[in-house]
């Protein structure tokens, strides 16, 4: 109800690389799969809210035979509530824009986690001319003159000022997903000032939390001749003026009858530990990330090996499971690292194992929504140790999974949700005594401490949650818009 007020019959098109459902042909037939991303978590039950256009990068490899030469096909399958448009990229322009620009330029040079950003001049091409056919895309899809368009993240810095060109009218909303870095290490982009232009074309550009906006306000002061207002938030480059706001992501609540569908706490221990041969009164703590090297996932199971030096009786009675989405393979410094996280779970497993125990399960492969949710209520301690995140959904999602009020959240200061979420056990995970003694604390907290400490932590979720995160950006959108009809009047 309050994103159909605030978009009152605005067309809404939501543009982003990642789709929310990819189909994947099967021996069995064609399957629809769940992406695993923080961004598609957050967007989509957006989009099904306010229906409209999703517009994204046709990735599965049924995808093609489920439009069947339409441009167009409704989603959610079974549901159908809004359109997503796939744009069929070549093996050449997704080794360029996404493998090369996006993956191994921008997102190192924006996490900042220590692996230097490469930057080639024909990724560039390719992530310039892949957004131009995102922004053709765009104005395809537009009815009128002036929609509503919804950019998401660091795949398109350069597509607001495209579609700005085109339909200079339309109300862009950008949402960059990761971090900002500061001015010098974002300095060491050839092409800093091109990106920064291509995002000033936004109406209003969203980051996570404020230290973010400062990061990025900066930056433009350093490498453009902006005039930057701080008491508004505002950058006026070029004639055109940029809200820049930050805007904390979160998921979406879950309803009573999803809440039934995932099952008890007891039966979905009970799942867990039948399934993974699990002793049945362990400490069971968890970790879902993509596998990726921002997310901690080293620093964590150093952690966890320091843990069981420390205090030798929970050997044999400490479990730690690990998801890890496989993410990103053909570039070999996600290879390496997955390889490396393997290297170091068989090391500390066959340092601790004994009667059929080990410490740790590294499971490597994707799980749909429902598993990861199972999991989060088997679990006595949900870890997140990412060494420098833009927002993290899975903390959130832990927290909406404990209606029990059980559980203890581990998290990293680094990640953007620390700011909500001060009720966790806070962690600098590149100190691994104390992650450790974090570890033992969650593992022998009290029920009471737990549950007044969940207790708080649900409230700040279910409050702030995505339909929050989206009405705020589209209730200053709104503003901005009756702005512009009463000047259009004057
Ligand atoms: O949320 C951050 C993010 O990088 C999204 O942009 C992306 O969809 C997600 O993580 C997963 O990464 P990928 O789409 O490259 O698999």
């Amino acid at each position: 109800t309050l994103l159909s007020t605030q978009l009152s019959g605005d067309q809404v098109i939501v543009v982003s690389n990642r789709e929310p459902y990819i189909h994947e042909r099967t021996a069995d037939g064609i399957i629809v799969k769940r992406p695993a991303s923080g961004l598609v978590t957050a967007v989509e039950p957006v989009m099904r809210a306010c229906s409209g256009t999703w517009i994204a990068h046709g990735s599965g490899t049924a995808d093609r035979e489920v439009v069947d030469g339409r441009d167009r096909v409704r989603v959610p399958p079974g549901h159908e509530e809004y359109w997503l448009r796939r744009v069929w990229l070549t093996a050449e322009e997704e080794k360029g824009y996404y493998y090369g620009f996006a993956n191994e330029g921008l997102w190192p040079l924006c996490h900042v986690a220590h692996v230097r950003p490469v930057f080639r001049e024909s990724d560039w091409e390719a992530y310039r001319a892949v957004n131009q056919r995102f922004a053709d895309a765009v104005v395809a899809e537009a009815t009128g003159d002036d929609p509503v368009v919804l950019v998401q993240d660091y795949h398109f810095a350069l597509l607001p000022a495209m579609i700005r060109e085109k339909l200079p009218e339309a109300t862009i909303l950008t949402f960059w997903h990761i971090p900002w870095p500061n001015p010098e290490s974002f300095g060491i982009c050839p092409w800093r000032r091109e990106l920064l232009q291509g995002m000033l074309g936004s109406t209003i550009l969203g980051f996570h939390t404020r230290f973010h906006c400062k990061n990025f306000t900066e930056t433009v002061d350093r490498y453009l001749e902006a005039r930057i207002e701080h008491e508004h938030s505002t950058i006026a480059y070029r004639e055109k003026e940029t809200l820049v706001e930050s805007y904390p992501i979160s998921i979406e609540w879950p309803a009573p009858e999803q809440v039934e569908r995932w099952g008890s706490i007891a039966q979905c221990r009970e799942r867990v530990t039948a399934r993974l041969g699990l002793p049945e009164d362990m400490c069971l703590a968890v970790g879902v990330d993509r596998f990726d090297y921002t997310k901690g996932i080293l620093e964590r199971l150093n952690a966890v090996e320091r843990l069981l030096e420390k205090r030798p009786h929970l050997i044999g009675r400490f479990v730690f499971v690990q998801v890890a989405a496989p993410t990103r393979n053909s570039l070999d410094e996600y290879r390496n690292f997955q390889e490396h996280v393997q290297r170091v779970t068989d090391r500390i497993n066959l340092r601790f194992e004994r009667d059929g125990w080990r410490p740790v399960h590294l499971l490597a492969h994707h799980h749909e929504p429902h598993a990861v949710m199972e999991l989060f209520r088997a679990a006595d301690i949900c870890v997140v140790t990412s060494l420098h995140d833009g927002m993290n959904l899975v903390c959130k999602e832990f927290v909406a999974a404990r209606d029990d009020l059980q559980g203890v959240l581990v998290l990293s200061r680094f990640a953007g949700a620390v700011r909500e979420l001060p009720e966790a056990l806070i962690v600098n995970p590149y100190h691994v005594e104390e992650t450790a003694d974090a570890l033992y604390s969650a593992a022998t907290m009290p029920p009471g401490e737990q549950r007044e400490r969940m207790a708080s932590l649900r409230s700040t979720v279910h409050e702030y949650n995505v339909f929050r995160w989206a009405g705020r950006m589209l209730a200053d959108a709104g503003r901005g818009r009756l702005r512009n009809r009463i000047e259009a009047r004057v």
